[in-house]
């Protein structure tokens, strides 16, 4: 039997990208998997088909983050589709990057990254709490951004916050024995990312500096979160774990 038979997950941003992969893996090992998006009907009606197609159950549900009533549009879709059953894995994926230097950044661009990116998964959590079931699982989405330097500093700021999120919380839920975690990739190739495909020496260049030698996947990340999610993890609460091949670890001879 699959270790997550008969528990439930909501994967936020899972039409596509690492979230499409997340959803994927966790349906896999058995768990019914709510997949969120924001806006692309056909994609997530393509993650929903390859999850029924491999034998798995989901299920999708659109609410656009970032607008005002995005969690209760979200959070009506997903006690539609959970019936009455309790929520076990809450994973916050979706996010918005927001490739501009500090001189271009707009008060309007720094707002919207941060309610997509932080405030959203706040409030999803402060709305699942009384969901989860004892024993649940948290894994929220960051990026490698939080430790190596890059120009988009308003989006690292961001991911800065979901760490933060992760330790903190971790404290305060662990009476009720769910686990909070952080798992943060490095470059994967998903949509945000659609320079790797256009530029291919930007790609290699990646690779290089990469001490695995080649850019992520999105499972590449997917089965992390797999491990947190399983029983395999339950002593791991507060951790930020980075899954990015081990990206720009210092120079490489
Ligand atoms: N790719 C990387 O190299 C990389 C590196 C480090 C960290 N990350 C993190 O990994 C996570 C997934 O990234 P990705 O590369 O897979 O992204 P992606 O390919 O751009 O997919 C984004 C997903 O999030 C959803 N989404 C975006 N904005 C939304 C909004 N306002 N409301 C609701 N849903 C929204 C999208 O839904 P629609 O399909 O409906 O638009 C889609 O399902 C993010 O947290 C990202 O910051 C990615």
């Amino acid at each position: 039997m699959a270790y997550l038979t008969g528990k439930t997950a909501l994967v936020t941003g899972a039409s596509r990208g690492i979230g499409r992969a997340i959803a994927q893996r966790l349906a896999a090992d058995g768990a019914l998997v709510a997949v969120h998006y924001g806006s692309n009907d056909a994609a997530a009606r393509e993650t929903v088909l390859a999850i029924e197609q491999a034998g798995g159950q989901a299920f999708a549900v659109r609410a656009e983050l970032g607008r005002p009533g995005d969690v209760d549009t979200l959070f009506a879709g997903l006690t539609v589709g959970l019936g009455e059953r309790p929520l076990d894995i809450l994973v916050n994926n979706a996010a918005i990057g927001a490739p501009i230097p500090v001189e271009k950044t707009t008060p309007e661009l720094f707002e919207r990254v941060f309610a997509v990116n932080v405030q959203a998964p706040f409030f999803i959590i402060q709305r699942a709490l009384p969901l989860l079931r004892d024993g649940g699982r948290i894994i929220n989405i960051s990026s490698s951004a939080t430790r190596i330097a890059m120009p988009e500093i308003a989006y690292a700021m961001t991911k800065g916050a979901v760490d933060v999120l992760g330790r903190s919380l971790a404290n305060t839920v662990g009476d009720r024995g769910i686990t909070v975690n952080t798992v943060a990739p490095g470059v994967t190739e998903t949509d945000m990312n659609a320079w790797l495909r256009d530029l291919p020496e930007a790609k290699a260049g990646i690779a290089g500096a990469t001490a695995l030698g080649r850019v992520g996947q999105p499972e590449d990340i997917a089965d992390v979160v797999a491990f947190l999610a399983s029983d395999q993890a339950r002593w791991v609460t507060g951790h930020l774990l980075e899954a990015t091949g081990g990206i720009f670890l210092g120079p490489r001879m």
